[in-house]
């Protein structure tokens, strides 16, 4: 049979965390092997990536890497984005970006399809995927504003280690190995400690506070600045009340976050309730006598934003109708997914480039051209 014929989609860090995920994602929408791009570093070019029963070869980033691809799924570092995503545009592509570089450039729509995908396609051929607590925080929320409004929102999030990469993957896989056969281990300083590659602190067996920097002044880390910007700039509340702590918490894969949102208009537990179970991308998981509520392990792997331990919070008395403002939740999301490399081609399904194609009922996806 020939090759099934049509534009690439370039994946642009095609060996790290993110990258990979986006390429699960392809394959499992039946996206043909021969249309797909793996780019990454010069270290890893000439090797080749897992694609469904496959392998990619992977291929040096260069300037011309775009020619005949239709997207590019940006999954690098920030300033990576910066020197090659620009070309990307000029060479046709829709380029949709997982750093930070564009996020919070007045002229780059900042999206999550189920807040504002009406964004996509209104301005320029660049998209900005939004930081990946963020994306799980406004998934989660999203019913509520529509219904209610929301004034403030106070999260404390648990964030899995993949967050900061491939390699926080393998340093808690070697931390925990070498904690629980302390005979064998391989990673630690001569006084048994952990040595960290990665975070500054161990993060087998420990918590700790997000690992991105902390402003000298507000005393607010890089995580939860970016949480708050780019709430802000996605709802467009440049007034939205935002405070978040973040966390590092020694879980491979899927972010938690324990949520108080402050509505605009009080609301009962039914009307709640029946928002959040209307609210798209989102999966109730709450059981009150089970006492089961989202977990990192449930949402692993998973589409959806898990939304669950819904009650109102215990410090607010009700009005006279039985309504309050104040509810408390948690929700878990796979950050890899959701918060990352769905999003990411979500985006690029409601361009339209990437769309249902005739076999979508057999689980396949086809590019198309137009944009
Ligand atoms: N991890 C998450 O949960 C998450 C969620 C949302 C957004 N993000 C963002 O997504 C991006 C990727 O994160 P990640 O966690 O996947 O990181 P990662 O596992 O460390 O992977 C980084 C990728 O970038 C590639 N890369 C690095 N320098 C490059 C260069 N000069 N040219 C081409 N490719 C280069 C690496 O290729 P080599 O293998 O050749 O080094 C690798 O494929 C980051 O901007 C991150 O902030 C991450």
């Amino acid at each position: 049979m020939p090759p099934e014929p049509g534009p690439c989609i370039a994946v642009v860090g095609a060996t790290g965390a993110v990258g990979r995920e986006v390429l699960t994602l392809l394959s499992a929408r039946g996206l043909a092997p021969h249309r797909v791009r793996a780019l990454a570093s010069a270290r890893s070019a000439g090797t080749a990536i897992p694609y469904g029963d496959t392998l990619l070869p992977v291929v040096e980033l260069t300037a011309d890497a775009f020619r005949g691809c239709a997207v590019a799924i940006f999954a690098a570092d920030a300033q990576t984005a910066r020197d090659f995503a620009p070309g990307a545009v000029d060479a046709g592509c829709l380029v949709v970006d997982n750093s930070s570089a564009f996020r919070l450039h007045p002229e780059v729509p900042l999206v999550v399809p189920e807040v504002n995908g009406e964004l996509i396609g209104r301005r320029g051929r660049l998209i900005a995927n939004p930081n990946c607590t963020t994306i799980i925080l406004l998934t989660a929320l999203e019913p509520l504003r529509r219904a209610f409004g929301v004034r403030a929102i106070d999260v404390a999030t648990y964030q899995a280690v993949s967050g900061a990469g491939l390699a926080a993957i393998d340093e808690l896989h070697d931390q925990t190995r070498d904690a629980l056969h302390p005979e064998t281990a391989r990673n630690g300083s001569p006084n048994g400690e952990p040595k960290p590659r990665v975070f500054a602190e161990p993060c087998a067996f420990n918590i700790f506070s997000h690992d991105s920097a902390v402003d000298p002044d507000s005393g607010v880390n890089g995580e939860e600045r970016k949480v708050i910007d780019e709430a802000r700039k996605i709802w467009n509340q440049p007034d939205l009340r935002v405070t978040p702590t973040c966390v590092r918490v020694p879980v491979v894969r899927a972010h938690t976050e324990a949520i108080t949102v402050t509505l605009d208009t009080p609301a009962t537990e039914a009307a709640v309730r029946g928002a959040l179970a209307g609210g798209a991308g989102i999966e109730i998981v709450d059981d009150r006598a089970a006492n089961s509520f989202p977990t990192p392990r449930k949402a692993t792997e998973r589409d959806p934003v898990l939304v669950g331990r819904i009650r109102p919070d215990p410090g607010e008395r009700p009005d006279e109708h039985g309504r309050r403002r104040r509810w408390c939740l948690i929700a878990c999301g796979d950050q890899l997914r959701k918060g990352a490399a769905l999003n990411a081609i979500q985006i690029a399904e409601h361009a339209g480039v990437l769309q249902p194609g005739p076999r979508q009922a057999a689980g396949a996806q086809t590019l198309t051209a137009a944009v």
